[in-house]
């Protein structure tokens, strides 16, 4: 069993690609990490793991309902075991208060849904991906993207995460255990 669960719900792909950053990045750090999809029919279990890492993304104001179950029936084990979450959405990437508040309060929201309390949260912008959207969703999208002043080129998929943020995040994690008390597989 490899040492830690990355966990990721995803509407478009982006987050998937954010968990499996992660886990080159621990690998690199000597750690092994089992990347797992929310909505796969198999429910990973939190305690066959020493450390589990969840990523989710926005979408309309919500993280994924797959994921937030999850944490909450795993709380326990979770509050017992080096965890973080890491949160992707679109307003990371703008520079105002408004925005900077709704990214917090993602957070907090799923912080107080799920009562689990990781020892490490992180937010990373996200992508808009315009090729990937069915019709509705482009339109609904571009006519959003337009007022917040982001691209709309729907011919177009534009990246905004700071990948190397993302590999800080990983070997910050991959410290977390190492300086786990329990230590590897001793729980
Ligand atoms: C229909 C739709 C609604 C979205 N709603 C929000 C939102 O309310 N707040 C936000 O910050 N980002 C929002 N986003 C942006 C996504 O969080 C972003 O595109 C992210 O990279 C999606 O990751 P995924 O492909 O893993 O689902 C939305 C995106 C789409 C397509």
């Amino acid at each position: 069993m490899p040492d830690v669960l990355i966990l990721y719900a995803t509407k478009h792909g982006h987050t998937e690609k954010v968990a499996t950053r992660v886990a080159r990045a621990l690998e690199r750090d000597g750690v092994t990490a089992d990347v797992h999809d929310a909505e796969a029919p198999t429910r990973p279990v939190a305690r066959d793991y020493d450390a589990v890492i969840v990523g989710a993304s926005i979408h309309a104001g919500h993280h994924q309902r797959a994921i937030v179950d999850w944490a909450k029936s795993h709380r326990t084990s979770l509050s017992t075991m080096p965890s973080a979450f890491f949160s992707v959405c679109l307003t990371a990437a703008d520079d105002t208060d408004e925005s900077r508040e709704a990214t917090r309060r993602y957070i907090d929201e799923f912080l107080d849904e799920t009562g689990w309390i990781p020892r490490k949260t992180e937010t990373f912008a996200g992508a808009l991906q315009y090729r990937e959207y069915d019709f509705a969703t482009r339109l609904l999208v571009r006519l959003m993207m337009r007022k917040a002043g982001h691209p709309t080129d729907v011919s177009d998929d534009y990246d905004y995460t700071d990948w190397d943020s993302v590999d800080d995040f990983a070997h910050e994690c991959a410290a977390m255990l190492a300086a786990d008390p329990l230590g590897r597989r001793g729980r």
